[in-house]
C-alpha cells in the first residue's frame, strides 16, 4: 500500500467536504472527503450513474441540507458514511470507498 497525505484533521470541518487529485502509480485519482460526527471518510470522485464527477464546483459536494453527497448531475443522494445512493437514477448502488489513516492530526490515503 502507498500512503497519500491528504490534509490535517483539523482543516477538515463536519459536514463539509473537500476534493482532491492526486497522481498515483495508476494514473490521476480525482477523491473526495467528507466529514460527519467527526470521522472522515473518502471516495472516488465518481458518480456511479453515469461514471461522470460528482460535483459541479471544488469541495462542493453536499446537498443543500448537508445531509448527504449529492451528485450535481441529476441529483442522486449517497450517504455520507458509507456511500450508498438512497435516491436518484443509481438508487442501491454506491460511490467507491477509499481507504484512510490517521497519523497523529494527519489524514493519509491508502492505496
Ligand atoms: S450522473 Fe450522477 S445522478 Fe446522473
Amino acid at each position: 500500500m502507498t500512503p497519500y497525505f491528504l490534509c490535517n484533521n483539523d482543516d477538515l470541518i463536519d459536514n463539509k467536504t473537500r476534493s482532491f487529485t492526486l497522481e498515483t502509480e495508476q494514473g490521476q485519482l480525482d477523491l473526495l472527503l467528507v466529514k460527519t460526527e467527526n470521522v472522515a471518510y473518502a471516495y472516488k470522485n465518481i458518480c456511479p450513474h453515469l461514471g461522470i464527477p460528482l460535483n459541479w464546483q471544488p469541495d462542493e459536494f453536499l446537498s443543500i441540507e448537508e445531509t448527504h453527497i449529492q451528485c450535481s448531475t441529476h441529483g442522486a443522494l449517497f450517504t455520507m458514511e458509507n456511500g450508498h445512493c438512497i435516491a436518484g437514477p443509481c438508487s442501491g448502488d454506491k460511490l467507491e470507498n477509499l481507504a484512510l489513516e490517521y497519523r497523529d492530526n494527519e489524514i493519509w490515503l491508502q492505496l
